[in-house]
């Protein structure tokens, strides 16, 4: 059985990936005004990596205005086909002529309100990594899972299943959000004990999956109701590498407090 804590002592390489998640929030010119404002925010903050994830028609003017800040761009879902008859999708070629980077798949609006399974999370993950994009891994249990007490369960199933045909290789483009789905929007945060329980879990999941060594190097974030207030106690915890951030990234300085945290 891994250590978590041992895992984070040794481990030079993982890397605190602070993400926003906009959602359907802002458009292109919002979006503009906001990362133009943020930037000189976080600038120099080098010690994790700043993502946001904007809604598709945001991403090529996101791309510009924040073009030599430290700042990424990701997408919040993506299509599994290379392309041809799917009205109104988007793929991953298309996401990365624009300048995205990263992309969130499978989080829990996607599971709860457009059907998504952990096959399709597990399909369009693949092609996303594919086509070199970095893939944000939503996953989590609902309220019902955690009151039966088979959060464990439920995650690391969801591990296996989503990365299923998943490469070592192709691993290293892989970040985890753990979302608890019933904290997601609510403003109910997952106490710093149970994301960083939740957060070895999974990791000791992808150990048994790959081994060790990803397992160690692998960034799994927290998310759900991360805000300015509690990111700090949440992000200390040995198990939780960063944050996928809703509401809270919404506004610069919040998100820049958290990214402070992170610093
Ligand atoms: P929240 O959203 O921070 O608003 O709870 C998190 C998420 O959905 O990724």
């Amino acid at each position: 059985m891994l250590e978590p804590k041992l895992m984070k002592g040794y481990n030079k390489m993982r890397r605190t990936v602070i993400a926003g998640n906009w959602k359907m929030n802002m458009t292109p010119s919002q979006a503009k005004a906001f990362i133009e404002e943020l930037r000189p925010m976080v600038e120099g903050m080098d010690k994790c990596d700043i993502v946001l994830c904007v809604p598709y028609v945001d991403i090529a003017v996101a791309v510009e205005a924040a073009k030599g800040s430290n700042i990424h761009i990701g997408a919040e879902n993506v299509h599994f086909a290379k392309s041809g008859a799917y009205t109104g999708e988007i793929s991953a070629d298309m996401l990365n002529e624009i300048g995205c980077e990263y992309v969130v798949i499978g989080h829990s609006e996607r599971r709860q309100y457009f059907a998504e399974t952990d096959e399709t999370v597990n399909l369009r993950t693949k092609a996303a990594l594919a086509a070199g994009l970095k893939v944000i891994l939503c996953l989590g249990e609902v309220k019902e899972e955690r009151l039966a007490g088979i959060t464990d369960e439920v995650v690391s199933m969801q591990t296996k299943l989503d990365l299923a045909g998943v490469s070592a290789e192709e691993l290293k483009n892989v970040i985890i959000a753990y979302e608890p789905v019933w904290a997601i929007g609510t403003g109910l945060t997952a106490t710093p004990e149970q994301a960083d329980e939740t957060c070895g879990v999974i990791r000791a999941t992808i150990a048994k999956l790959y081994g060790a060594e990803a397992a160690d190097e692998i960034t799994i974030q927290y998310g759900g109701s991360m805000n300015d207030a509690n990111a700090a106690e949440l992000l200390s915890k040995a198990n939780v590498d960063g944050g996928l951030i809703g509401g809270a990234s919404l506004k610069t300085d919040k998100f820049t407090t958290i990214v402070k945290a992170a610093n």
